[in-house]
């Protein structure tokens, strides 16, 4: 009795299988793929993209199982040249888009991306896209991801980018961008995400707003960002990993006196921070940490690990002393 139910049951699983993976990917999203390789000039790349084949069976692409809707178009890499097409609007169950390393994409984001409203991982990376980074994109408000990194984008950092609800992760780093991190930033929602804005040409200074975010992550380096970070300390505050490296922030170290237990990992190197260095650093298990070229002075505490790191954690500042650097006199 056992068997042949099970039987019967793998019978009809193997034929709800077989039928489901012979039917053919949604006839819509199969016209706008070929519309797509059309507006990308027929790259070689794409020749798995021809109408003789079930189309959620294309390289880079993916469907969902239930019914047979594009939901990720990925390109990890390869030789396409062009502007992202319009058409791409029409897949309107995409959940995942990614063009990466692709260097002769070029153009700037198509503003018919807005009607991908089910996108969570949009990531557009190390390509030639260029122009502001539009506004509209505050419109995809599934996204969880947004990675336009290493890309060659101008102009300032959209304010309306702090209304995605569900954001959790903003690359913004290696472009051009310009202008300061927008007040709005200090809006982000529940845990605030992993924001990093590094190697850009931003200035001004951090707007205080951003205390009121619990950040974990934050990679500010490389610009030219002013001001006094000590709005991300304190002890209820969430800071895990934050890189502020290669600044111009200029504050008294010493104003800080309680750190969040959650710091694991502090860059402050090549700024102006100036005062010593607070005793309750002892209490924390750093993981990564590093002080060095600013206008910091005084005893270097003893204890937790801050001695676990070399002098080049601490050297090139105005009068810091004691181990891992020379004596105090
Ligand atoms: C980009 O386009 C140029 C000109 O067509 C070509 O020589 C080059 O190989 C392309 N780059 C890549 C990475 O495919
Ligand atoms: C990229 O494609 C262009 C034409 O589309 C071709 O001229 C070039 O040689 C290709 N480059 C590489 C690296 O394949
Ligand atoms: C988010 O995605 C779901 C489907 O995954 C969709 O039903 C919903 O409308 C989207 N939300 C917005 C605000 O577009
Ligand atoms: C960035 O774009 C400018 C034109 O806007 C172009 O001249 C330059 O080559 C691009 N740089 C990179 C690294 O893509
Ligand atoms: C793309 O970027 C590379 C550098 O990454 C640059 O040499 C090239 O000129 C750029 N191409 C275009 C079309 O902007
Ligand atoms: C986005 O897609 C990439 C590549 O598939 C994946 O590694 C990453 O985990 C995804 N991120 C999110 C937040 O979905
Ligand atoms: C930040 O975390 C604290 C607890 O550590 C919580 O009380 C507060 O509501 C959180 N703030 C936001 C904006 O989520
Ligand atoms: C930021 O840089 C721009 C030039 O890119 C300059 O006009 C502006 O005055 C700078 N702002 C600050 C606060 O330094
Ligand atoms: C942290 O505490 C300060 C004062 O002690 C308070 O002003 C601030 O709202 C608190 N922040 C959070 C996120 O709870
Ligand atoms: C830094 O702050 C500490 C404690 O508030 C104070 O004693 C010290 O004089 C300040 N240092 C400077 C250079 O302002
Ligand atoms: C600290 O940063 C400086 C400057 O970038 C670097 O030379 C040094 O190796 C770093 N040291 C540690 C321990 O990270």
């Amino acid at each position: 009795m056992k068997t042949s139910f099970f039987t019967i049951a793998i019978a009809i699983l193997t034929l709800f299988l077989s039928l489901s993976l012979s039917q053919r990917c949604n006839l819509k999203d199969e016209k706008t793929l070929l519309k797509i390789k059309k507006s990308l000039g027929n790259p070689y790349q794409l020749a798995s993209w021809n109408g003789d084949s079930d189309c959620c069976r294309w390289y880079y692409v993916q469907c969902d199982l239930y019914n047979d809707r594009i939901t990720a178009l990925t390109i990890f890499s390869g030789n396409i040249s062009g502007r992202i097409p319009d058409a791409l609007g029409s897949l309107s169950f995409l959940e995942t888009l990614i063009f990466r390393k692709l260097s002769n994409l070029t153009g700037q984001i198509p503003f018919t991306i807005t009607k991908l409203t089910r996108l969570k991982n949009l990531t557009v990376s190390w390509t030639n896209l260029s122009g502001p980074i539009p506004s509209f994109l505050s419109q995809l408000k599934n996204l969880t991801l947004l990675d336009l990194s290493f890309n060659n984008f101008s102009g300032a950092i959209p304010p309306e980018l702090a209304t995605l609800p569900k954001l959790q992760t903003l690359h913004l780093d290696r472009n051009k961008l310009t202008g300061s991190i927008p007040e709005s930033f200090g809006t982000f929602t529940g845990k605030g995400p992993a924001v990093y804005l590094s190697h850009n040409l931003l200035n001004g200074t951090v707007p205080k707003s951003l205390g009121r975010v619990n950040f974990t992550w934050l990679d500010l380096s490389r610009n030219s960002l002013q001001g006094d970070l000590t709005v991300f300390f304190g002890t209820n505050k969430t800071i895990k990993a934050a890189d502020f490296s290669r600044n111009m922030f200029e504050f008294n170290f010493s104003k800080i006196i309680q750190f969040p237990a959650s710091l694991s990992a502090l860059d402050l190197n090549h700024n102006r921070i100036y005062g010593s260095l607070p005793e309750t650093l002892t209490g924390l298990n750093l993981q990564k940490w590093n002080v060095s070229y600013n206008r910091l002075c005084g005893q270097i505490p003893a204890g937790g690990n801050l001695q676990k790191y070399d002098n080049t954690a601490y050297f090139h500042n105005r009068c810091l002393c004691g181990s891992p650097l020379p004596a105090c006199y």
